[in-house]
Formats: structure tokens, sequence, C-alpha cells
């Protein structure tokens, strides 16, 4: 299956910091969060990973690409863990797709539909982190239990904060499939704590994440609604995986909230032909980078679970 990742936004929640380079290469801790997207996407085993991008963005594509003089330079100065981080993120398999104009996410991914072809396909939001790569995995199970059938990531958001996403109207899986999954990590996390204990084989990702297993079949979608008018608090939370009939919905999907083309619309029209389901997410789990606060949450929240970082950033926030 082939993973979409759109990296073609403005980033303008970030300027000036964006103004020359994308917010997809913002760090969190030692990478660039696209790179954390891609990784997951891989993980999944997607055989192919296309970053929907602009001629602005080169840098995403120059960090995906080999830098031989960098990786001998550090292997020849004795930084070997330095020298194949670097070659590890050059020989990450991505492949690139242009928009040329910021027209939405479900424009984005029709630009993606010649490389995508006629097959379910994911789509990864580089504003989210999943950083223990187990979610896709869970959205596959629940798609092939249900025939094939579009699954979707979803988060309860403060009911303050609705009109930022795509909230669903769903009620939840009788029988649901991941409930009692012997699988599913257990629960050892607290959200804001410093407690971390070393991982042998990694030296790094300390804590598991507690995992919502609740599964939800969508019954209505709508994109960045009025708080008065959104149908319950659980927002897309920028994991996808989906059937070929949303990239040709997707062909004549008009404009919707912001002037945009919204891939929401594109699954409201979905939603007369075939089922779908969502998953929770729990905020354990993932990890948003959209705006300057949830970005700098994000660094510290795996500040804390990394054993190099942790009794620094311990020190300095509890
Ligand atoms: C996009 C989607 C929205 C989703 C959000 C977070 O919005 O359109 O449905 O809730 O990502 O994953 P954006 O943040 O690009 O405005």
């Amino acid at each position: 299956m082939k993973a979409i990742i759109p990296a073609a936004g403005l980033g303008t929640r970030f300027l000036p910091a964006t103004k020359a380079q994308p917010k997809e290469m913002l760090p969190v801790l030692e990478r660039p969060a696209i790179q954390y997207v891609v990784e997951e996407a891989l993980a999944a085993n997607a055989n192919e990973v296309v970053i929907v991008s602009n001629a602005s963005k080169r840098a995403i594509e120059e960090h995906f690409s080999p830098n031989k003089t960098l990786a001998e330079h550090l292997a020849q100065a004795g930084k070997t863990a330095f020298a194949a981080a670097v070659e590890h993120a050059g020989s990450l398999p991505v492949t690139f797709a242009e928009q040329t104009e910021p027209l939405g996410l479900g424009h984005a991914i029709r630009c993606a539909a010649t490389a995508v072809g006629d097959e379910p396909f994911y789509v990864l939001l580089g504003d989210v982190l999943v950083p223990d790569n187990a979610l896709l995995p869970r959205m596959l199970e629940v798609s092939q239990h249900n025939g094939g059938a579009s699954v979707i990531a979803v988060m309860r958001v403060p009911h303050e904060d609705v009109s930022r996403f795509g909230i669903i109207d769903a009620v939840p899986v009788e029988g649901n499939p991941l409930v009692g999954h012997p699988e599913l990590p257990v629960s050892t996390a607290t959200s804001s704590s410093c407690h971390f204990e070393m991982s042998a084989a990694a030296g790094e990702a300390i804590e598991k994440p507690s995992v919502a297993t609740t599964v939800w079949e969508v019954k209505a979608l709508v994109e960045k609604p009025p708080v008065d008018e959104a149908p319950s608090d659980l927002a897309i939370f920028g994991r996808y995986l989906l059937t070929p009939a949303v990239m040709r919905i997707l062909e004549h999907t008009a404009p919707g909230a912001g002037g945009e083309i919204q891939l929401t619309d594109a699954l409201v029209e979905l939603l007369a032909t075939e089922k779908m389901f969502a998953i929770e997410v729990s905020p354990d789990e993932g990890f948003d980078t959209g705006t300057i606060a949830s970005w700098l949450e994000t660094n510290i929240r795996l500040a804390q679970r990394n054993a190099q970082l942790a009794p620094a950033i311990c020190a300095a926030v509890g």
C-alpha cells in the first residue's frame, strides 16, 4: 500500500521561522518532524511514500537525499552515530509529487493520484506524530475486519477547540475487534510524567503509550464546524486508510471550509456508498505539532520519554 504525506502548506503559524524553511523540517528533538512521519509509514510496510510538496520546499527533498560528503566527514572524525543518522535520512525511500497551488488538503492528495493508482492508500498528515508507529497497523486490522473499509484516526478534543478540526458523528462498534487485543501495549504512561526507564534495545523511546481501543462507525463528518454545530468532540487526527473511491471523489470535490478542497468533504460523499470506521487515539500516543504551543509541548513530552534528555528536561519543567 502507498502512503501520501501532504507537505505543501505555508506554515503561516510558525513565521518567521518558516520563511526560508518548510514547517515540516522544524525539529522534534533531533529529527525534522516529517522524518517521524516517513518512518511511521515505512514501519507500516508502505511500499512507497509519496510526499506532496512544492518548489519552495526543496529542503525536504535534500533531507531525504544522500549527502556522502557530510557522512564521510563525520565518519572520519569518529562521529559514527551522526554519520549513520545522516546516511539513514538520505536512504529513506520517498518520492515526490508537486502541488503547485495551495488549494487544500483534498487537492494535495489528488496530486498523488497517479502514484497511488486504483488501490487503497494511507494519508499521514505531517502535523501529527505517532512515534510508537503502532496506529497504522491497528487501522489496517480494523479495515480488514470490515471488508477493506476506510478507517480514520480520531482524538477527543476540548469542545471549545472543535472548529480547528474535522469532527465526526459516530456510534461505537459492537464486538469491537481491538478490545482485549493481546498485542496491544499496556498503559504505563501518565501524560506529563517524568518517569522513564531505559530501553536496552533502543536506548530511547522509554514509555509505552496507553492506547485507546474504541472503534467507531462513522455516521457523518463536518470540517471545522462552529462550536455549537459540532456533532461530537471526536476530531479527525491526521491518519487515514482510504479506499480508491476517495481518490475518484476528490476529482470532483468542490472547495469547502476556508475555500479549500477538503478531504473531509470527499469522505462525506464516500459515506453515501461505503461504510467508514474510526479508531480513537489516546493523547499519550498521538502528538500534535501544528501550533507553536503544541509543537513545544510535543518536544517536551518526547524529551521526558528520552533517557538522554529526560534528566535535564525534567529538572527544567518537572
Ligand atoms: C486537517 C483536516 C482536519 C483534521 C486536521 C488535524 O486540517 O482537514 O479534518 O482534523 O487536519 O488532523 P488542517 O489542520 O490542515 O486545517
